[in-house]
């Protein structure tokens, strides 16, 4: 069958189900995603800084970032010449000591809550509702991993070896350019590490702006900040060299798992921990409740305009619920109702894209393909193909394009089926395996896709993005992760970065 032969083909480089699945149920941390694990107690003062400085911006030019100036091989290397010398000392120096760095970061990266919500607005054009909460993520990583170091060096992680060794790259994404590199950076820190961070192209000063809030926590603890450097969108040999040089023993990396690939053939010994992509479903079945369906569908799947690994692509309705007209006119209604707008307008819920649609994402909102019809047409409201309204396509075929291909960005497609088993090996029938969901008020329905569903984040009767840092480890089976698989805000993650098979110990 069909189905059978995309499971064979499609999953060619990882191992699957290396960790336990993170399974989030409605109610456990669904409100909570706008401030993670409640790391702060004046959340409400935070929050409304955020949504001061960001009316700020409305009523004035948002400053482009300047471009950021590129580092040479010479600035690579000097830079690993640099974190190499701190390295003995730094993985020397005690997990308590290190855990209390990670924890004045978090106060230094709470106080930049402003700025950090500012940036993200200026850069990859985020709205305040998603860059608010990234703040909260990353200053939620920086407690947890510190309390990780503290448990693991205690002994209290059973069977965790604490070996630190030489430099780590982080090279983060553009889609969360605070919290990923700041999570990536500082369990790699806390396991005894130092780390050059690689912020991405397209949001250099989101990450430079979370570096200078841990250097200020580093200064006032009498850290070398050659511990934690940056390395801006190096080129062609200078940035091959952040992988081949000798002294750099693993890359923390979230983006293509071509570029894992990549990095794994320059050299075959370094240690590439890489959260890659995702092509994530939903299933509805009858027993559903439809309004919150249709409301975690929308949340899911347009967030941040949809360029989430984690987010929503594929509702696949099951049975009576992929016959109902009320459904269907629900997500229509829900989806035109999205105000499409530029990110400094507090009231956009779908801002721009990061970069102007192309390749896949163009096809994705442009053209239909054999089977396919308009539910909502996606609309491109600007010269340039930044800013477009959300789609969704209904009819999306077994095996065809869209079922398959991540697109990244504003448009779901909507698949039918008559049973729940139909409608899992559809979810199944993918190469990646990050997350997805289930909506149903059926126990056994809902135990027959715990069972079977192969994702790394399952989530019932909830939003399928939106991992909290603890509650809801995050991480991807399948091709959607390569190396160990331990997943960012778990228990293993700073065990794992502190873990090393064959590298020589750092004295
Ligand atoms: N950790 C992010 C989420 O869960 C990607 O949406």
């Amino acid at each position: 069958s069909f189905v059978a032969s995309v499971r064979d083909s499609a999953v060619p480089t990882t191992t699957p189900h290396r960790q336990p699945r993170t399974v989030g149920i409605s109610g456990a941390g669904s409100a909570g995603a706008a401030l993670a694990f409640a790391n702060t107690p004046d959340t409400d003062a935070a929050v409304a800084e955020s949504r001061r400085w960001a009316a700020e911006l409305v009523t004035r030019d948002v400053p482009v970032p300047p471009t950021a100036p590129m580092s040479t091989v010479e600035d690579v290397d000097a830079a690993i010449a640099r974190a190499t010398a701190v390295a003995p000392a730094w993985a020397a120096t005690s997990p308590h000591d290190r855990a209390q760095v990670l924890r004045l970061a978090a106060d230094k990266l709470e106080q930049a809550r402003g700025d950090l919500v500012a940036t993200m607005i200026a850069e990859p054009g985020k709205t305040v509702t998603e860059a608010d909460p990234e703040v909260s993520e990353a200053v939620d990583f920086a407690r947890y991993y510190a309390d990780q170091a503290e448990l693991l060096a205690d002994g209290a992680i059973p069977g965790a070896q604490f070996r630190p060794h030489g430099v780590t790259v982080v090279t983060p994404p553009w889609n969360f350019p605070v919290a990923i590199p700041v999570g990536s950076m500082l369990s790699a820190l806390a396991a005894g590490s130092p780390v050059l961070v690689k912020p991405a192209k397209l949001t250099p000063r989101c990450t430079q702006v979370a570096v200078a809030a841990i250097h200020g926590a580093m200064d006032e603890l009498g850290v070398s900040r050659d511990v934690l450097q940056v390395v801006l969108s190096p080129q062609g040999e200078a940035r091959r060299r952040l992988v081949t040089h000798p002294d750099v023993t693993r890359v923390v990396l979230t983006g293509s798992i071509e570029t894992a690939a990549m990095f794994s053939a320059l050299r075959t010994d370094l240690e590439v921990f890489a959260e890659t992509s995702g092509k994530n479903a939903l299933i509805v079945t009858p027993s559903a409740d439809v309004d919150l369906a249709v409301a975690d569908a929308v949340k899911s799947a347009f967030g941040h305009a949809g360029q989430k690994c984690s987010a929503l692509s594929l509702l696949i309705l099951v049975g009576s619920a992929g016959r109902s007209d009320r459904l269907r006119r629900q997500l229509a209604d829900a989806v035109s109702s999205l105000r499409v707008g530029p990110a400094t307008d507090l009231a956009t819920t779908v801002g721009p894209l990061t970069e102007p649609a192309t390749g896949k994402l163009l096809r994705a909102l442009t053209t239909l393909e054999p089977g396919e019809e308009w539910l909502v047409e996606p609309r491109r409201l600007d010269d340039v193909g930044l800013l477009w309204t959300p789609g969704i396509k209904h009819g999306v075929a077994p095996g065809s394009f869209f079922h398959t291909t991540e697109v990244f960005g504003p448009v779901l497609g909507v698949m039918r089926v008559e049973t729940l088993a139909e409608a899992i090996d559809l979810q199944n029938a993918v190469a990646f395996g990050l997350t997805g969901g289930i909506h149903s008020l059926d126990e056994d329905e809902i135990a027959t896709w715990l069972d079977r569903v192969e994702v790394g984040n399952a989530y019932v009767n909830r939003h399928i993005t939106g991992a909290i840092v603890r509650r809801q480890p995050f991480g991807g089976w399948k091709a959607s992760s390569v190396g160990p698989g331990a997943k960012a805000g778990g228990p293993n993650y700073v065990a794992e970065l502190g873990r090393w098979s064959d590298a020589p110990e750092v004295p």
